[in-house]
């Protein structure tokens, strides 16, 4: 794409955007570190203020400090020292190929600088939820294992969820892991089973999926990324991304799945998180995606399937607009990436 075509596409998606709507109360759940796709989730949120006011972010499942380390890094890049940090239940240990990136920043640092951060997480995210009212509607951008939202949904009651709007990259209905013609368990569901299915049992106000269905199309490369890497040294936002993806990339991340070979010189892994993300911003919009009501229950063996007696209704981003997927998530590439860049 011309230059002067992806400034057009994007000055159109955020106009259209934010002709409808103001900054919503937004909580992120997220296991950052592990895969880079949330680093970029996060960034994306951060680079957007005019459509996400961002209260909390909450880091889950496996060394969760070193995960809020790595968004401690983060906020301080964009000075966002109003963003609270909940460090979730440790759950184990796990390589974190990104962590390297952080280290050298101290949780101790971001206190001292102005910042929050709450040891116990799941109750920081049990006390922001408690905020949403029928005139104050939060959104819920779930993009971990679901271990802490599950441990939440035991105390939350109905009359709180009904307030919430969900928007979670989690399952896989049709299509699978390497764009399989069958579903394949998906790592946020498996990891956690019985919290994954509290949160495809609750009553939300709203439900929209970002499964695999979609999220394995998600690498952002081709001249858009060549446009990002054109800012190198010029923009902070921009550095943020390049240097902790080639660190997570070093340490381990190359070897990740994705459909298209990638690299920090030629795109990204699949941002499978960031559709969660944008699915939120555009609420109710489900830019470039089609999206079907399905009612889908995690079953016991870590899938999701489609259970007409018991399942919930799920907004389900199954597939794109046009026809070769590429086409579509080029545009999520020139709004994930446009937005970082002019943030
Ligand atoms: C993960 O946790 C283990 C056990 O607490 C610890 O040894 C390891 O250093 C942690 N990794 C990171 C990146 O913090
Ligand atoms: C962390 O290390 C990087 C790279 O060496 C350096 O640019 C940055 O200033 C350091 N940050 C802190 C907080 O020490
Ligand atoms: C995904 O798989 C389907 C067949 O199951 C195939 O028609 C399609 O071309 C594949 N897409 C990509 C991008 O590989
Ligand atoms: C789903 O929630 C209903 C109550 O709303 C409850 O009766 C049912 O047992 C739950 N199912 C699962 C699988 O948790
Ligand atoms: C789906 O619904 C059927 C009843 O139609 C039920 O027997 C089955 O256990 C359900 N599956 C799951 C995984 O909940
Ligand atoms: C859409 O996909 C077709 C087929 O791969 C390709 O020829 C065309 O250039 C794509 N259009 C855009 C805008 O990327």
């Amino acid at each position: 794409m011309e230059q002067q075509v992806v400034r057009l596409c994007f000055s159109v998606l955020i106009l259209a955007k934010t002709l409808i709507s103001s900054p919503v109360p937004t909580i992120l759940d997220t296991d950052i570190g592990t895969d880079y796709d949330d680093q970029m989730a996060l960034s994306f949120i951060l680079s957007n203020p005019d459509g996400f006011d961002l209260k909390l972010v909450v880091c889950s499942t496996f060394n969760t400090t070193a995960r809020a380390q790595i968004v401690a890094k983060t906020l301080a890049i964009y000075g966002r020292y109003n963003v609270p940090i909940a460090i979730g239940r440790n759950t184990g240990v796990s390589t974190m190929g990104e962590y390297e990136w952080a280290q050298n920043y101290t949780l101790e640092q971001f206190k001292n600088e102005g910042g929050t951060v709450y040891e116990n997480g799941e109750d920081a995210l049990y006390n922001e939820l408690q905020k949403a009212t029928p005139d104050n509607i939060y959104h819920l951008i779930e993009i971990s294992p679901e271990t802490s939202v599950g441990d939440v949904l035991q105390r939350l009651k109905p009359e709180i969820t009904k307030n919430i709007r969900l928007f979670a990259m989690a399952g896989s209905i049709y299509r699978g892991y390497g764009n399989s013609s069958q579903p394949s368990k998906e790592y946020n569901v498996y990891i956690d089973i019985p919290a994954a299915k509290a949160m495809f049992n609750a009553s939300w106000a709203y439900f929209g999926l970002a499964p695999l269905d979609t999220t394995i199309f998600l690498q952002f490369n081709g001249p858009v990324w060549q446009q990002f890497l054109s800012y190198r040294n010029k923009n902070k936002h921009v550095q943020l991304i390049l240097d902790s993806y080639t660190t997570w990339y070093n340490n381990g991340g190359k070897g990740a799945g994705a459909l298209q070979p990638f690299s920090p010189d030629i795109g990204t892994s699949t941002m499978y998180d960031v559709l969660a993300a944008i699915l939120s911003l555009y609420y109710p919009k489900t830019i470039t995606m089609i999206s079907r009501q399905l009612p889908l229950v995690v079953t016991d063996d870590g899938y999701t399937r489609i259970n007409a007696t018991q399942g919930q209704p799920v907004q389900s981003a199954v597939s794109f607009q046009s026809e070769n997927p590429y086409n579509s998530t080029s545009m999520l590439a020139v709004v994930a990436l446009y937005s970082i860049i002019f943030s």
